[in-house]
């Protein structure tokens, strides 16, 4: 089994803010998105993409809990004027991942994954990929196929749903009742292709207790954790994308009742009253693993 790698909490940082870039080696998230997309105005892209191997070679090598911290750079589309200068810097900066926006068919990761076989190893630079155009969600299938082939890089899909908001016209409402469908579809080809999906930013960054409605109700969808946009937010994610303890205690009970004597070589048994088979045990010991790697 691949060791499970949490990314409850991943936070966007924006490339051009000393400020907060200054902050990162304090925070309890999982995972760093440094930004040269959105985040940065477009007379600062360039200044910012000169700052980037500082960025990267700092990186705190763990975060605040001792945790491996991931560090992974946005760059601009590579449709941009700026998007293949990025996509070079950031390859040669060997940071964990790095995510591509705007990503509308599988060639657009077939591309930048050439870009990095010409330098790296097929198992050092991950590929991310934001999910945020109607282009992305109607191919949405095939790309995340790629993820069924390590060469291609791919281990990851982020959604973007403020993009996603705004090229379709739907009303961004507070249960996001009009972007469900297109989110669980993206939770669906995720694991089609066995990736890890993260749910978009929630904007409203002084409403904690929304945002830890969202990202309750995003973890019961099947999301792995949620992109942040405030160091605040990174508690209610921690919270949210972890199993509960009646879960861990299910699983336990799952794991135990399969390791007796009389149920070895059983392919389904009673417990308590419920049918238990070997996909329960399987699902259990993912569980327990990944509680045992956030110290749950
Ligand atoms: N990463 C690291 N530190 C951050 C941060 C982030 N994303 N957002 C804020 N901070 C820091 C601030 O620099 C500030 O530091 P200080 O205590 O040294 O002054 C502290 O946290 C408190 O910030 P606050 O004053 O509450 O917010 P702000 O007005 O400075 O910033 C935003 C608000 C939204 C502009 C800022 O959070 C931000 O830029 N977020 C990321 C946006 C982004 O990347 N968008 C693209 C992806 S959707
Ligand atoms: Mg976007």
């Amino acid at each position: 089994m691949e060791p499970y790698r949490p990314r409850r909490s991943v936070l966007y940082v924006p490339a051009s803010s000393d400020k907060a870039l200054a902050k990162i080696a304090q925070l309890s998230c999982d995972a760093i998105i440094v930004d040269l997309e959105d985040a940065v105005a477009p007379a600062d892209k360039v200044a910012a993409r000169q700052k980037l191997a500082g960025i990267v070679a700092n990186r705190p090598v763990a975060n605040h809990f001792g945790h491996h911290c991931e560090m992974v750079v946005r760059i601009n589309a590579l449709a941009s004027e700026w998007g293949a200068d990025d996509l070079l810097a950031a390859a040669n900066c060997e940071p964990d991942g790095i995510l591509l926006p705007k990503v509308d068919t599988p060639r657009d990761l077939l591309e930048a994954g050439d870009v990095l076989d010409d330098n790296f190893a097929p198992d050092s630079v991950k590929l991310w990929a934001m999910i945020e155009t109607p282009k992305a969600l109607l191919n949405i299938g095939a790309i995340a196929e790629l993820g069924r082939d390590p060469a291609s890089r791919l281990t990851c899909f982020v959604a973007g749903t403020n993009d996603l908001a705004n090229d379709t016209g739907v009303l961004a409402t507070p249960d996001r009742r009009y972007l469900v469908p297109w989110l669980m579809q993206m939770v669906l080809a995720a694991r089609a292709g066995g990736l890890d999906m993260l749910d978009g930013v929630f904007n409203d960054f002084r409403d904690l207790e929304a945002l830890a409605r969202e990202c309750t109700e995003a973890a019961a969808m099947g999301f792995d954790g949620k992109t942040l946009i405030h160091p605040a937010q990174i508690e209610a994610a921690n919270r949210a994308f972890v199993p509960s303890t009646e879960t861990i205690a299910g699983a336990r009970l799952v794991k135990d009742a399969f390791a007796l004597a009389e149920n070895a070589g059983k392919g389904v048994i009673a417990l308590n009253g419920r049918m238990v088979e070997r996909l329960h045990l399987a699902q259990a010991e993912k569980l327990l693993a990944k509680a045992a790697a956030i110290g749950a």
